[in-house]
Parts: structure tokens; sequence; C-alpha cells
């Protein structure tokens, strides 16, 4: 908990002064300082600085750690997950790799559908068993706080159990699990002949259930064409803030239908996605202050085509990047890659790239005044990566370059 991190090479504070997000060409600041050290006490940040500042000598219950070499940064802030899941797509990735599309998939009967038999079939247990062991990983490649979504249960006890599990791993796990529900993430089968009962139900039983155990901290909806409308989507996402939960939205993904528009009249905290948004909706994110939640690896995997970050970043919509870790469209919880992904295929820039793995990731959790920078105040989530030039996490991609993870202070050595 009380540990001293010296002689950093470059330190990547990605510092926000106070704001809670970076937009425009706030996201190329960095904040980067050489020859830097940082102190924690408490799993809290106390101090940043240059070494040459630091007078003092370190009192006998810190622990210390020599960054020399060393590129140091947050932790990452992978803000959109589906996480917790049983069984595997791999089937479904060998036949687009020959040209099936995911909504042909889906139509098949395969897709999320797939993964909700599993779920459905799984124990709590068993989900807490396979999600804990991917946390550990994750925090090996440089993760240290996650969103999980549920939304492959698709009826009131499969839903309470992702819930549930996912609330414990939050108490148990050194991570930091933000739980979102998704119950409108697809219709399951025995509401397809009767949407209007399946969303009913969700307003009726499933919000004020999830609402009233406070299981989770947003409400989110996969808007899109055989998913869910924009009205429906609405009206779920407004019942999801009456029992407390704030709005996010699954939007324009595969078609422009207005989720952007929505995130924004909705007052969402973060729109994901957004592989279609247009002129419009671009504008609506920038007015309505919502956190554009860009997801490349699902672009990498699904051939769906990229989301305009550039119009979006230069349009001053704040944008933040994740991984979307799921059975389906990304099969991997790798930031780092999501960066590359983001500057080869995006027209990010690694710094823009930084920034949204990290305090806009944290924006579009609504915590980044606690996580996201290194300031003081803030928890210290803090990463070690053995490269020369932070550039390095995006350029030299498929390895792991982080060799310490520190968690709210405490340094978890790999
Ligand atoms: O964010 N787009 C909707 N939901 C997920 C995919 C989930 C799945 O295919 O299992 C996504 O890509
Ligand atoms: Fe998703």
């Amino acid at each position: 908990m009380n540990l001293f991190i010296r002689n950093i090479s470059q330190l990547v504070t990605v510092a926000a002064h106070g704001k809670r997000v970076k937009a425009g060409g706030e996201m190329k600041d960095l904040g980067i300082i050489t020859g830097a050290g940082v102190l924690c006490r408490g799993g809290t940040i106390v101090w940043v600085g240059k070494m040459s500042d630091w007078k003092e000598t370190l009192p006998d219950d810190f622990s210390e750690f020599d960054a020399t070499g060393m590129v140091v940064l947050p932790g990452f802030v992978d803000s959109h997950t589906h996480m917790m899941f049983a069984g595997d797509r791999s089937g479904e990735f060998a036949l687009r790799s020959q040209g099936a599309t995911y909504q042909q998939i889906a139509e098949a009967g395969g897709g999320i559908l797939s993964t909700v038999r599993h779920v459905r079939a799984a124990s709590k247990k068993e989900l807490k068993r396979s999600t804990s062991r991917y946390l550990a990983e994750m925090m090996r490649h440089g993760t240290t706080t996650v969103e999980i979504k549920s939304g492959y249960g698709l009826d009131m006890d499969a839903e309470i159990k992702m819930l549930e599990a996912i609330g414990e791993l939050e108490q148990e796990e050194m991570m930091t699990v933000v739980a979102t529900f998704i119950g409108a993430h697809a219709v399951p089968p025995e509401y397809r002949s009767d949407r209007a009962a399946y969303i009913a139900l969700l307003l009726e039983k499933v919000l004020p259930y999830v609402g009233k155990k406070k299981l989770a901290t947003f409400c989110d909806v996969f808007c899109e064409k055989g998913y869910f409308d924009v009205d429906e989507s609405e009206r779920i996402l407004h019942e999801g803030r009456r029992w407390g939960m704030l709005p996010k939205v699954h939007a324009e993904e595969l078609n422009a239908i207005g989720g952007a528009e929505l995130a924004a009249r909705i007052g969402a905290t973060s729109a994901d996605h957004l592989e279609r948004v247009g002129a419009s909706g671009i504008a609506a994110l920038r007015d309505g202050g919502v956190v554009a939640t860009l997801l490349p690896g699902v672009s990498f995997v699904l051939h769906h085509g990229y989301a305009p970050a550039r119009a979006l970043i230069d349009a001053g919509v704040p944008v933040a990047i994740a991984s979307d870790f799921n059975p389906g469209s990304c099969m991997s919880f790798s930031m780092p890659l999501m960066m590359t992904i983001a500057c080869t295929q995006m027209g990010m820039s690694p710094e823009e790239a930084m920034t949204a793995a990290t305090l806009n990731g944290a924006a579009a959790l609504n915590i980044s005044e606690r996580v996201g920078s290194i300031e003081v105040g803030k928890e210290a989530d803090i990463i070690a990566a053995d490269v020369p030039d932070y550039k390095f996490l995006a350029y030299h991609f498929g390895t792991n370059h982080i060799r310490k993870t520190v968690k709210r202070g405490t340094l978890l050595e790999f």
C-alpha cells in the first residue's frame, strides 16, 4: 500500500488537472515527466515529480521499486466488456473467416444467443471462476479497471445470476469492477414471437429488482436493427435511470438508426461502437457531452468498418477505446492491441490512443476523479512497461510489455 516508484525513465501521467475527460487537442497531452518518481501512501498517489526534486528519506514502512529504463503509466481502464460468458464461439470465427457475417450467424441461431444457452446452463460459481481467471490475466496485461456487462442471461434468473457474480468479483478481486445491466442485449428465443412481452419483463420485473438490489451502476441497450429500436431503447434506459442506473448505449454499430442522438438526448455517460455514426450523430454527442467509446477490436474481427475516430476527435467529442472482450466479436482483452488498431486503422495518434485507454475510459465509467491518470489524490493504479518510449505500447504489438502492475498501491510482479 505504501510504495515509492523511483527513477522512472518516462512517466506518462495523462494528468487531467481536475478535468473529468480530455477532448480534441487535449487528448494529445500526456503530461510526460522524465526522470520521475511517484509516491503512494495507503493506496493513494501522494507525490508525483522529478527525482531531482525528491529530497526526503523514505520511511521504513514503504517498499520501493526502481523503474530505471521503464515507461510508467496509468493502469488501463477497459470500459466496455462482455467478459463473463460460458462456452466459446470459435466455430463462428472459422465461419466468418470463410465469408459468413455476424448478422448471418446471429440469424441462424448463433451469436449472442449461442452464448446465452451456455450461460443459462452455467452455475454462478462457474461464471465467477472463468471470469476471475481472465481478470488475473488482464491485470498482467496492464488493465486495472474493467466494466463487465450482463446480457448473456436474458431472463430474470440468469441476468441476476450474472450481476450477482459480477458484484461478488467486485468485492473479492483486486481489479476494480464496474457492473452494467444489459438485459436488452437480444430478444431471447422464448419471446421471439412476442418481443413486447420481453420488454415488459425488463421494465416491470428485472429493472426494478436490479435497481432495488443495487446490482448495476449502468444500464445499457443494444440499439440496433433486429435487436432494440430507438423507442424501445429509450424506454428501457429511462426506466433504468429511474432505478438509479446511468445510461449507456450500444449505438450505430451495424446500422445508423439514431443511437448516437438517443445517447445525447438521454444524457448517456457513453455511446459505444459508433462504426456507422454520421455528422448529425457526432454533433449530438459533442453537444451532449457524451464519451464516444470506440471498440477497435470488433471492427478488426468483424470486418465491418471502423468508427470515424478522427472526425469524432476533431469535432471535440471525448473518445475512449475499450476491448469489448467477448466470445463473439472480440476475443481479446489486450488494451495495447486496441491502441495498435486505433493507430493503424483509425487514424488516432499514439498519444490519443493512450488517453483514450486510460483517462477517457475512466470518464466513460464516471470514475475519472478516482482513476485514469497519475495525479496526487488518485488511486495508485499504475503500470510499468519494459519499453524505451510509450509509443512502443502501440507500435511493438503482439507481445506483452507490462512487467509490473500496481493496484491501489500494491505491487504485483510478473
Ligand atoms: O459489443 N454488439 C453487441 N454486443 C457485443 C457482442 C456480443 C456477442 O457477440 O456476444 C458487442 O460487440
Ligand atoms: Fe458490447
